[in-house]
């Protein structure tokens, strides 16, 4: 694969050799001959890969590597470094550095073509699959903000229940256990509530109580929003958040002690994300405004989820609500109605 290589050596006679074989085989090849521009060089060309020399005047590789892997623009850049010492100490230390790879000098010329080939050809899947994040990111937080138009929460409901589930995640990895799929949860999230898009508006926005009926039906939005997601996922939507935003959408009303709806689930039956986003989804609402009600503090709300401990909502998902709920407003003031 072709890409744009950032080459940095002092020796004049590498820089000649290595130039002509890259460009030879096809890439594009900038050459600098010390360590004082090299980062600059890394922000100006934007290289799918620098080979840099161990030792060069100018600013030492350890303090290059540094910058590079300190700054999000260049933290992923594949260095190889080149050096004429094989002191398995300084070997180490250049990969500890950050460095990616090591070739002594002088490289076989076909294994340096080979190694160049393959971090380009990485490094072009890599770019191309946080982009592919990205955008699917973007499609569900779309589709999320969309849905939540209607209740008056305007664009930002969706914003707030990523950054508190995002918040209230963390907090659960550090005080009871690790969650592989942390990201995925925060996005799935966001669509908890999209079965509500189906229940008529003069329900979902009536300014008192429902009648038994109409609560009958409100309740429905649970099933409609799972099988919509249901028939997204099966379109080939990435299935890993579609899978988890099903089971979000299905059971985000359950309650830890089997008094919920829609099946009345009990304990850890019901799925843990659908326990995290419970608690994240009852704060953001009874924090907003509704045709029915003012917004109450978040003291308030607060006060409710952890009156709720072991009867609404998993306990454990409290305790991690526990160490982070004042952080929860301040997420409202840079997402507000
Ligand atoms: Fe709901």
């Amino acid at each position: 694969m072709i890409g744009r290589i950032l080459l940095a050596d002092d020796a004049l006679h590498i820089r000649t050799i290595f130039s002509k074989i890259l460009t030879n085989a096809g890439h594009f090849v900038k050459a600098i001959d010390n360590g004082d521009d090299f980062f600059q060089s890394v922000l100006d060309l934007k290289p799918d890969l620098a080979i840099v020399d161990l030792h060069m005047p100018g600013r030492e590789l350890a303090e290059n590597m540094a910058l590079l892997r300190g700054c999000a623009k260049t933290k992923e850049l594949p260095v190889i470094v080149i050096t004429g010492s094989d002191d398995e100490n300084e070997l180490s230390e250049v990969l500890e550095a950050g460095a990616t790879d090591v070739m002594l000098k002088p490289p076989n010329l076909n294994q340096l073509l080979n190694r160049v080939g393959a971090y380009i050809a990485n490094a072009r899947v890599q770019a191309m699959e946080q982009q592919l994040e990205r955008e699917r990111d973007s499609l569900f937080l779309t589709i999320a903000r969309l849905a939540d138009c209607r209740e008056g929460d305007g664009a930002f409901q969706a914003d707030r229940v990523l950054h508190c589930t995002e918040l209230l995640c963390r907090s659960y990895e550090e005080r009871i256990a690790p969650l592989p799929q942390l990201r995925e949860i925060c996005l799935a999230g966001t669509l908890y509530d999209v079965g509500k898009v189906a229940i008529p508006s003069s329900i979902v926005l009536k300014p008192g109580a429902l009648n038994a009926q109409e609560r009958e039906l409100m309740e429905t939005h649970c099933a409609a929003g799972a099988e919509s997601l249901a028939l997204g996922a099966e379109s080939g939507l990435d299935s890993d958040v579609m899978e988890l935003a099903v089971g979000i959408a299905e059971s985000h009303h359950e309650r830890w002690d089997g008094t919920g709806y829609p099946r009345g689930l009990k304990g850890p039956e019901i799925p843990l994300a659908a326990r995290l986003i419970s608690v994240v989804g009852v704060y953001d609402a009874l924090t907003s405004e509704r045709p029915y009600r003012k917004a109450l503090s978040h003291e308030q709300a607060q006060k409710i989820i952890l009156e709720g401990k072991g009867s609404q909502f998993d306990p454990e998902v409290v305790s991690a609500f526990e160490t982070v709920a004042h952080r929860f407003p301040e997420i409202r003031q840079r997402f507000p109605h």
